[in-house]
């Protein structure tokens, strides 16, 4: 009998998510919303879907496996050399290069917990150790929701060749600053590469927060990772891409990367999307405006909300975690729970902020009442 590693075989089975339609047949209403998986309400921008209009028309060639066009773009957008940069599918793909590329067996990979679920991921497939630093309170009394930058450096030892800093983090949204992240740069080994991951870049209004491009000047041990999946709202076409100091680490990603796994329409998009930032811009504003108004609102009703950096907030509902998600299922709301920690709710448009906020007024009474 065929066998896979063991560490495959160790690895929970995929699980997808709910979906909206499935959801609302099964408890017989019209309509379901999903706040799961932090992408944009806003539909495709329009320059993105005439590209692809335009882009399908060649997809019976391969596409550029150097995705020149797009590199080019971002370097000329971020202010560097295009040998700085790797463009994959997605940046969960990038991730799992990075680790290709760094990663013997037996070697680890470092980040805070709870943080992106791929990463212990990643680092399993990759033969490697997983260094998981538990995040401690961000404000005193309050929840273990932040990054412990110290307790981070101190874990990190001779065998750790990646370590991810996820800013803002998911899931608890929450985001470290300058100074504390310098320092934390300061602390590294030079042979470890600290991977900033900023997914939700776009929704950073902070200025203490700094940008991860400008922090990794002078740094040839750090790269930043960015994806147009969330502000950018081309979660379904599937591009992310990385930025290093050093253009051995982009090379290295690109060495390991999956022969066109960007394809043509993701190339395309990508490249009109970075053409309408303004647009982009507005967009991210919006959602900003609603994650502070939703914010508000979950504070009103006694819950213990973070301020949070990224399209999504956090309720450290602990125990009650998995309960509540079930009970607002059941009034058609789709979450993402982590049992036994928090439930993270992507920011929706109004209305679909409204109907969570509704259902977990109606939740909270149902509790209060049993
Ligand atoms: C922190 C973080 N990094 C990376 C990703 C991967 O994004 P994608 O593969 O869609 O580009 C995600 C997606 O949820 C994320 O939350």
């Amino acid at each position: 009998m065929v066998s896979p590693r063991s560490a495959i075989q160790a690895l929970p089975a995929y699980k997808p998510g709910r979906n909206p339609a499935d959801l609302a047949r099964e408890i017989g209403v019209d309509r379901a919303i999903k706040l799961a998986s932090n992408e944009v309400a806003f539909p495709p921008l329009p320059a993105v879907v005439e590209a692809l209009a335009a882009a399908a028309r060649d997809t019976n060639r391969y596409p550029d496996n150097g995705a020149v066009v797009l590199t080019r773009a971002l370097a000329d957008r971020y202010g560097v050399e295009p040998a700085q940069v790797a463009t994959g599918c997605g940046a969960v793909t990038i991730c799992q290069e990075l680790a290709q590329a760094f990663n013997d067996p037996e070697t680890s990979i470092a980040f805070a917990w709870r943080s992106f679920e791929m990463y212990p991921l990643l680092a399993r497939v990759a033969g490697a150790h997983a260094i998981q630093v538990p995040l401690a309170p961000g404000r005193p009394g309050g929840p273990a929701d932040t990054h412990d930058l110290d307790a981070l450096a101190a874990a990190i030892d001779d065998t750790t060749r990646l370590v991810f800093v996820c800013n803002p983090n998911n899931p608890t949204g929450t985001a470290v600053r300058g100074a504390e992240l310098e320092k934390f740069l300061d602390a590294v080994p030079a042979q470890t590469l600290v991977v900033l991951d900023e997914a939700y870049r776009e929704f950073v209004t902070d200025p203490d927060v700094p940008d991860g491009l400008e922090i990794m000047r002078g740094r040839p041990n750090v790269a930043v990772l960015r994806t147009f999946s969330k502000a950018w709202g081309l979660a379904g076409i599937r591009v992310g891409y990385l930025i290093a100091e050093d253009p051995a680490v982009a090379e290295s990603v690109r060495k390991t990367h999956m022969p066109f796994s960007v394809s043509t329409l993701a190339q395309a998009a990508a490249v009109a999307a970075l053409g309408s930032e303004e647009e982009v811009r507005a967009r991210c504003a919006a959602v900003v405006a609603e994650r502070e108004r939703l914010t508000a609102a979950l504070r009103d009703r006694g819950l213990d909300v973070a301020d949070s950096q990224a399209n999504f907030v956090w309720l450290p509902l602990g125990e009650q975690t998995a309960t509540i998600a079930a009970a607002l299922e059941a009034r058609a709301v789709i979450t993402r729970p982590f049992a036994g920690e928090g439930v993270r709710v992507t920011v929706g448009t109004p209305e679909e902020d409204d109907i969570f906020l509704a259902a977990l007024d109606d939740v909270g009474a149902e509790f209060r009442s049993s």
